[in-house]
This record gives C-alpha cells, structure tokens and sequence, in this order.
C-alpha cells in the first residue's frame, strides 16, 4: 500500500497533464470570444475542418457571430469573419500576431525545408526589388518570350496549322501558365549549348512538359500533406517528387541555365552569402516554384471559362484586346511577326482587369492565420473587445466574410465581368456593407506582412494567357451547355480553388 499510493498518484497527475495539454480543461474566460472546443479532446473540430472548411466556418458563424475561438489539432483558434474589423489583424505589430512562425511550421512539413533567420525579410527585400517596377517588365517581356514558345510554336508549320485540338481547360491553362511561368523565373537551356535557338526552345519545352507533370502529382497529395495524413505510400510517393523538384531545380542545375530571373538569382545568392547550404537553397527553390506556379494556371482555367460562358463578358474582353492591338499598331497576320504585348498595353485594359479581379473574389479562397506572440485584445470596429491569449492563433477566412457577401457584393455567386469597373470605365474600389465602406472588398492576394508579393506579375500573367489566346486562336467548349464544375471542397483555405473536374474545350488558330 506504501508503494501503491505514490504510483496512483503519479499516474493521476500525468493523467490531469495530459488532459490539459488536450486542451480538456480549458474555459471560455470573460471577454473572449465563443469558446467551440468540439468533441474530441485535442483534435477538436480538425476533421469536419478538413472535410469542408468552408460549411464548416459558414455553420460556426452562423452559430456564434462573427468572431469565435474552435480548437483544431492542438490549438486554439479565433476566427474572424467581420471585413470591417480586418485591419486589427492584419495591421497589428509583428510582436503580437507573427506571420513567420505558422508559415515555418508548414514549409517545413510540406516541402522539407528549414527556414533560417531573417529570410522573410530577404523574399520581401528582392520580391519589392523585382516583382514589381521596372522588374516587373523584365519579367512581364520574359513571360511574353515564354508563352510564345509554348503556345504559337506551331504557326508557319503546315501539319498543325488550323487543326481542331482536343484537350481539358483545366489541363491545358494549368499547364502552359505553368510552364512558361517556371521559364521566365528558373530560366531557359541555353541557345550554344544545344546547337541552335530551334533546339534549345524544343529543349525548353520538354523539360517544362516533364516539371508540370510532377507538379501535378504533387499538387494533388498537397491537401492530405499539409495537413498531415498522408497514407504510407502517398509519404513515399511526395518524399519521392519533393527529391526530383531539388534536383531539378537545384542551385547547379540553375546555374546551366540562361535568362534565369533576378528575383530568384538574387535570393540565391544572399542566401549563399548567409552561409546557407547549397542543399537547403535548391529546397528553398521548390518553396518557390511552389508559391509562384500553384495558382495562377489554376485561376487562368476560371477566367477563360468564365469568358466562354458569358459571350456578353467574351465580347468586351476581346473588343478591349483588339483595340489595344490596334492602338500600338500591332496586327496579328498570317506569315507576320508575333505580336508583342508589353507591359505598357497591359496598363490599357480595365475591361480584363475586372475580369480577372471578379476571377479571383469567385476562386481564391485563403486562408490567412497568424500566432498570437503575447496576450492582447482584438478591437473590432463596432467597438467590441476581446481578451485572445498568447499561444493561440488567429486566422481569416475572407471568402466568406468578403468575396461571397450579398451585402457587398450582390448576387456573389454570379460572374459579372464589370464588378469591378466604373461606368467610367475606371476601376471601382468603392464597396459598401451596412452603409459603411469596406476597405478589404477583395482578398486573394491576402493582405498585411505575408500579401502575395507576386500579385502584379500574376495579374499579368494571366492577362498575357488570356490576350495571346483571344488573338492568335479560336476556341470553344465541346459542350456549350457545360455546366460551372463544384470547386473541389478539399482545397478551402489554400489559394487559388481548382475544379472537382476538368471540362473539354477545343482551339486552334485563327489564321
Ligand atoms: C493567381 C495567382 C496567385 C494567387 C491567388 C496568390 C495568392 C497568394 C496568397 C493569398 C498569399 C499569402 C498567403 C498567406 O498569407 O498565408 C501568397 C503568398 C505568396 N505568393 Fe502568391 N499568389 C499568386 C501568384 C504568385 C506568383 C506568380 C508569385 C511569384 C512570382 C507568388 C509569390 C508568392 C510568395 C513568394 C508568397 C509568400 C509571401 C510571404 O511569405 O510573405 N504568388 N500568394
């Protein structure tokens, strides 16, 4: 019995540990938001979250309000869903809400890299530096060069010229945005070392084809990884293509290349300067092609579905591209030199701007979480208060709190290509909820530290797709009856939404 009680009551202190590092023991205090822990000690809400996040966070607003706190696999989480509290988030100082600590906790588990100190500021210093300004133009006039190897290389050769071609929309947009997006920033095979320009650009787009399609095995494990439960041999399988991506892309293999972009040159070499190991930059590298490749061919698809099934938004976006063309005397002709659209006439198109924008409120849906460094209050504008602790976290979903609003968008579930355009023609940011304007009236790009540092270049990129293939090809959906597929529901929170199913469509040029 002398021995006995010591062993109980050790065991019932480890017990009462473990159930409050479970989270089992925890109360809603005075002053915090709803407190939602679900059933399962720990886990709480993780399951139903994964399966849909976007009912479930509909479901818990509709029960709480606009703000309330669910426990997700060990943490406690605040969600808030009010757009005209925003700012308190995405404003408030780095030593209270940390973008970096989440965002290193997922790199590391989704594509094996460590992050070192200070390498936030580094994407942000060279990101400022080239994606934006007269960066962005290289870029742009990169993108440009790239789009043309992949899409017009057949123009001139008699075999495939003016024949119907067959493929998905999904497919097709995903893989030349995709393609011609990892040229312009990982660069081209050098025109000396494969014997000609002919060669090198047919090297070019081979080594792509093969990029893509890995990319898109990993693309599809990606929601079971970042959440972490991959199957046994789904581990293996991205274990497998995260190996081929470093090899790939890997610091040596860049190095062979020519026209590599200054962005991730720059990057490469203060990394390198910080004493980083070149294994650890090419892991970076993948990071990168990550971020920069994984939306915009999947937002690509949306927009020209969008466009086929609305001619009256179709017409307005080809009548804007044509008389853009016309204006910098540019004309497509049968034998002529390839059109080149500069930076400057992308500057010359709010019809598709708009189109692209009301892209984006339909089909980016992020989810935007930062860490709670130490106890604070979260001010909303209506004047609430609430007490939200040091350790837990607090994320924003605004699909639902912004992009699918009735209030501020009406009819939000419709594509109105000139949501986004005054009767002026200029582009319209003034959206109301409740009266009150809403300065976050759009979200895709995220907002505050961790915005999408690319969102100009994307923004081009997608009108360059959209400009070359309204002027150079005819196209149209095999079915014109097509219905708009489901967004598949396992990727809420991640980005740029993909479709349940790809939807046919034909093309071939125009002349
Ligand atoms: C339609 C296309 C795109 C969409 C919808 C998109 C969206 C986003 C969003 C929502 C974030 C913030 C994530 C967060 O706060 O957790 C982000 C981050 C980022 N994006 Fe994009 N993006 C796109 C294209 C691009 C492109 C083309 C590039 C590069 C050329 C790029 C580079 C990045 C990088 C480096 C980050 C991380 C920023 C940081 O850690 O501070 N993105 N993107």
């Amino acid at each position: 019995m002398g021995l006995l009680l010591p062993i109980l009551l050790g065991f019932l202190a480890a017990l009462i540990g473990g159930l409050y590092l479970l989270g089992v023991f925890r109360q809603r205090r005075a002053g915090e938001p709803p407190l939602d822990k679900g059933l399962l000690p720990w886990l709480g809400h993780v399951l139903e979250f994964r399966r849909n996040t976007l009912k479930f966070l509909q479901r818990m607003r509709q029960k709480h309000g606009d703000v309330f706190t669910i426990q997700l696999g060990g943490f406690y989480i605040t969600f808030l869903q009010d757009p005209q509290s925003f700012g308190s988030v995405v404003k408030e100082s780095r030593d209270k809400l940390d973008f970096t600590k989440f965002a290193v906790h997922l790199v590391r588990r989704v594509f094996g890299y460590t992050s070192i100190e200070g390498e936030h500021n580094i994407l942000q210093m060279f990101s400022n530096k080239h994606l934006k300004g007269d960066g962005l133009e290289l870029m742009t006039q990169s993108m440009m060069n790239n789009l043309q190897t992949l899409m017009l290389h057949n123009i001139g050769s008699a075999v495939e010229e003016r024949t119907w071609m067959d493929d998905g929309l999904f497919n097709y947009s995903y893989n030349i945005v995709f393609r011609a997006g990892y040229l312009s920033l990982y660069g081209n095979e050098p025109h000396n070392s494969e014997g000609s320009e002919k060669k090198a650009k047919e090297k070019d787009r081979a080594v792509s084809e093969a990029l893509f399609s890995e990319f898109r095995k990993y693309d599809q494990l990606f929601p079971n990884l970042a959440y972490g439960v991959l199957m046994p041999g789904q581990r293996l399988e991205a274990q497998r293509i995260m190996e081929y991506f470093w090899n790939s892309l890997s610091v040596q293999t860049m190095k062979t290349k020519d026209n590599i972009s200054r962005w991730l040159w720059d990057i490469q070499q203060a990394k390198e300067e910080r004493g980083e190991k070149e294994s650890a930059i090419s892991k970076y590298m993948f990071v990168l092609l990550w971020a920069s490749q994984g939306n915009t061919g999947p937002s690509a698809f949306w927009l020209l579905l969008f466009l086929m099934k609305n001619p009256e938004a179709m017409a307005a976006v080809k009548e804007e591209v044509d008389k853009v063309l016309k204006e910098f005397e540019q004309e497509v002709q049968p034998g002529g030199p390839l059109i080149n659209l500069t930076r400057e006439m992308l500057m010359k198109t709010p019809v598709l701007d708009s189109a692209v924008e009301e892209t984006l409120r339909l089909t980016a849906a992020p989810l935007l979480t930062r860490a709670v460094l130490q106890d604070m209050t979260l001010k909303m504008a209506d004047g609430r208060e609430y007490f939200i602790r040091e350790g837990d976290r607090i994320a924003v979903f605004p699909y639902i709190a912004v992009h699918i609003d009735p209030e501020i968008h009406p009819d939000p579930h419709s594509f109105k290509y000139d949501r986004f355009l005054n009767p002026n023609g200029s582009k319209k940011t003034d959206f109301y909820k409740a009266g009150k304007k809403v300065k976050y009236y759009n979200m895709p790009w995220g907002a505050g530290v961790s915005m999408c540092p690319g969102r100009f270049f994307a923004t081009n990129e997608l009108k360059q797709f959209a400009f070359l293939l309204l002027v150079y090809f005819e196209f149209e959906l095999k079915n014109p009856d097509e219905k708009i597929p489901e967004i598949d529901f396992r990727r809420w929170g991640f980005g740029a939404m993909q479709p349940d199913r790809d939807v046919q469509f034909r093309y071939r040029l125009r002349y």
